[in-house]
């Protein structure tokens, strides 16, 4: 199985960074893969930027379009679901619902003049810490290069909070990637 995050980033260098802008990034990540491996580049001290608000989830799966569209309103300035790899994951498909899901509001987002960049899926497995944290660095690169989501609200905002409290049971407590096993399931 390949070592590397499995989707391309062709904005990084595309545009010039926005000077000063500290982009808020929320990532749906999968406890099984994506959650620890964040924990394992905790352990092996690798930098990720501070930017990176994570939701925890039984699956990518459980990821639902109005999730995603919910966090650029709240004002995210960037999304990203974090899954198993492909064919890997608990509930069979739950990260191929989740990529589905993902490619349908870039779409949606083209359609309404917003960059469908801010929107991405990555899968990974949970050994795979420095890939966690080289995602973490190349997206939010590219969210500087960005710019700030042009419907964030002027302040105030916690759109991480915001996003928690619109998934209810649907996303797990924060803590250890051994939490809540086999409590929910993705839906279809
Ligand atoms: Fe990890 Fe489905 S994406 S269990």
């Amino acid at each position: 199985m390949a070592d590397e995050p499995t989707a391309t980033a062709p904005v990084e260098e595309q545009l010039p960074a926005n000077e000063g802008f500290e982009p808020e990034i929320i990532v749906f990540a999968c406890h099984y893969c994506a959650y620890a491996a964040a924990d394992l580049a905790g352990s092996m001290r690798l930098q990720y930027p501070a930017n990176i608000r994570m939701i925890k989830l039984p699956c990518t799966g459980k990821l639902e379009v109005i999730h995603l569209l919910k966090a650029l309103e709240a004002g995210a300035d960037g999304v990203y679901a974090a899954g198993c790899l492909e064919g890997e994951c608990h509930y069979l498909k739950g990260n191929l619902w989740a990529k589905k899901r993902i490619g349908y509001v870039k779409r949606l987002l083209d359609e309404l003049g917003m960059d469908p960049e801010r929107v991405e899926m990555f899968n990974m497995s949970s050994a795979m810490g420095p890939a966690f944290a080289e995602t973490a660095r190349d997206f939010t690169a590219r969210i500087r290069r960005l710019g700030p989501n042009p419907v964030r609200p002027r302040d105030g905002y916690a759109p991480a909070e915001v996003v928690r409290a619109q998934m209810g049971d649907a996303a797990l407590p924060q803590g250890g990637p051994e939490a809540e096993d086999d409590q929910t399931t993705p839906s279809s």
